[in-house]
Order: C-alpha cells, then structure tokens, then sequence
C-alpha cells in the first residue's frame, strides 16, 4: 500500500474543539483540516477502511431541510466506525422542551459529538457552551462552515492552491456569504461579495474576514456591481435568492436579485479557467442559469461529494 493510502496521523490538539464558524481555528488548523480531508478522500476512492472512530456516537439534529449534510454526515459517521443518528425537531425541540443547557449537558452524557442544523446562531454557541462534547454547526442562519470547508477543498483540488486566487460570491449576503468571506480571507484568497444594498454580509462579519485577510494578505471586498466584482475570479459562487426560513420573501427577493445572476454574460468577464461552485440545492433560472449550471455541473457535483470528505476530517479531528 502506497503511504497515502496510510491511515492519517490525526492531530491530537484539535481533540474536543466545536466546529461553529472558522473562528475557533486558525489558518493552519484549517489547512490541517483540508489535508486530512484530501487523505480521507483518497481512502474512501480506494475503499480502504478507516475506521478511526470506532465505538462513538453522533447525534444529528435538524430544524431544517437537508439531502448533503444529512446524507454525508450519516454514510462519513459510518465510514469512521461510529454510529450515526438523527434527532427530530419533534423530538428534541431545542430551547422549548427544556433549557438548551439542560439538552447539552444530556446529550454529551449519551454521545461523542452533536451535528446540528438550526435557525438562530446563538442557540448553537449555547449548546456548544454547556456540552462537554463537540458541536458542529451544519447551517444556521448566520453560517454554514461544513460547506466552506468543502469548497476551500473543491479549489485546492482543481488550481493545486488557495492563496492568491479570488473568489467571487454572487447573491444574497448570508450565511454562504459570511463563511466563505472567513474561510477565504483566512487561507489567503481574495474574495468578493456581490449583494445588493440591505442584502450585504452583516458588517461586523465583513469586519473580522478584512481583519483575517490582512494578517493572510487577502482582500475582502462588499460590491453592489456584479460585472466588477467577477473580473479575474478563479471562482465564481452562488446561492439562492430567499434561505430556508425566507420563504415569505421569496417572491420580493427575485425582483431585488435578478440582477445577481450567474450567468454566461457575467461569467465571460472572469477568468477563463474559472469554475463555477454552488453549495445546492439550486433554483435554475434565478441565481444561476440552467446553462452555467450544466456547464460547470461536474465541478458542482464534485463540491457535494467534498462536504462527505471535509466532514469526515472536522468529525475525526475534533472527537475524542
Ligand atoms: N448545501 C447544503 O448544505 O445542502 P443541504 O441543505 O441539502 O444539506
Ligand atoms: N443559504 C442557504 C444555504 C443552503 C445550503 C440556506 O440557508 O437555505
């Protein structure tokens, strides 16, 4: 067996950390964790085992809707040995039945790790606060670090590196938008974010990405123009117009975004090599054209199988 194929030397330091939003890593533990997750990637092609979580247990709880983060997270628990579970909202209701505090410290007396996906950020810092077991966040209103860090994995692979690349978001300023304003500004590619006015990331957000980009020499820039911002893009991402929990406002929002659309127009002014990424699902003929998506479909479909692969190294890296 080639040493690639060696089961990978986790990092003991990153043992028992949450996963909530980049901030508790630092640029280097994150390049850890792309690394692992390239190892683990090239295991699972080769379907060589690597079972380096035999015995534990991983709640999954979700508020939401979810076809990648709970199908990846289920199979990445089992393809680590560990027992995957799911909690419904009907079950749990978190911060209704009992305190979240109660929940948290409950939860940790029972299993090794909770994944969860819920609206309000603060009610995932809460749990994570009282548990004794490590929180990942897989989407709350604010951000969404699972898919990020997949997708920092998705351009390392297609460019051989980070640093020094752009990446253009198009759309709605959200969570996608928040994480990947952190997850970029920390491994040193510039990113833009094309959002109309009262649509942007929330100030402060964009405030901490600038403050990490200056220490990695990536810019962080807020645009309302499109055209500027996908000029000499590596990458060009999007998202949907209204999130889950937007439903109500879906109708306004495609009047306020048509124009924040990845199309062929807009794509000819980025790099000629430049990918196209959307953490899905999509709504064709909104934020991206029917056309664009197909084009760029393998990158897009290689990003979901991604989320499989850079979980699969948060939850070996951080469960004890
Ligand atoms: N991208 C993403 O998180 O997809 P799901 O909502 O289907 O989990
Ligand atoms: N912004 C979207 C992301 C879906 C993965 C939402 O929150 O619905």
């Amino acid at each position: 067996m080639s040493a690639i194929l060696d089961a990978p030397v986790l990092p003991t330091y990153l043992k028992g950390r949450d996963f909530l939003n980049f901030l508790e890593y630092s640029p280097e533990e994150l390049q850890e964790l792309l690394t692992l997750a390239a190892q683990l990637k090239q295991l699972k092609r080769s379907k060589t085992p690597h079972k380096l979580l035999e015995g534990r247990s991983v709640a999954m709880y979700f508020e939401k809707p979810s076809n990648r983060t709970r199908v990846s997270f289920e199979v990445g628990i089992f393809d680590l040995g560990a027992h995957p579970f799911m909690l419904r909202k009907e079950e749990i209701n978190l911060g209704v039945r009992e305190t979240i505090a109660d929940t948290a410290r409950t939860l940790a007396r029972y299993v090794d790790c909770v994944m969860i996906r819920t609206f309000a950020h603060q009610d995932v810092e809460e749990l994570a606060q009282w548990s004794d077991v490590p929180i990942i966040n897989g989407l709350t209103d604010d951000y969404h670090p699972c898919q990020v860090l997949a997708d920092l994995l998705t351009v390392q692979e297609k460019f051989g590196n980070l640093k020094g690349r752009k990446l253009t978001y198009v759309g709605d300023g959200n969570n996608m938008a928040h994480s990947l304003m952190l997850g970029c500004a920390m491994v040193g590619m510039d990113v833009t974010i094309a959002s109309p006015s009262g649509y942007q990331p929330q100030p402060e957000i964009t405030k901490k990405a600038q403050e990490l980009g200056a220490v990695s020499g990536a810019t962080v820039v807020i645009s309302d123009d499109v055209k500027s911002a996908v000029k000499n893009a590596s990458a060009v991402y999007t998202d949907v117009w209204a999130s889950m929990g937007q439903e109500a406002e879906a109708e306004a929002r495609k009047k306020v975004f048509r124009e924040y659309q990845v199309n062929a127009e807009n794509m000819a002014l980025a790099l000629p090599e430049a990918i196209v990424l959307h953490c899905l699902p999509a709504h064709r003929g909104e934020e991206i054209t029917a056309e664009v998506l197909e084009k760029h479909a393998d990158i897009i479909f290689e990003q979901a199988e991604n989320r499989l692969h850079a979980q699969k190294a948060v939850l070996a890296a951080i469960i004890k």
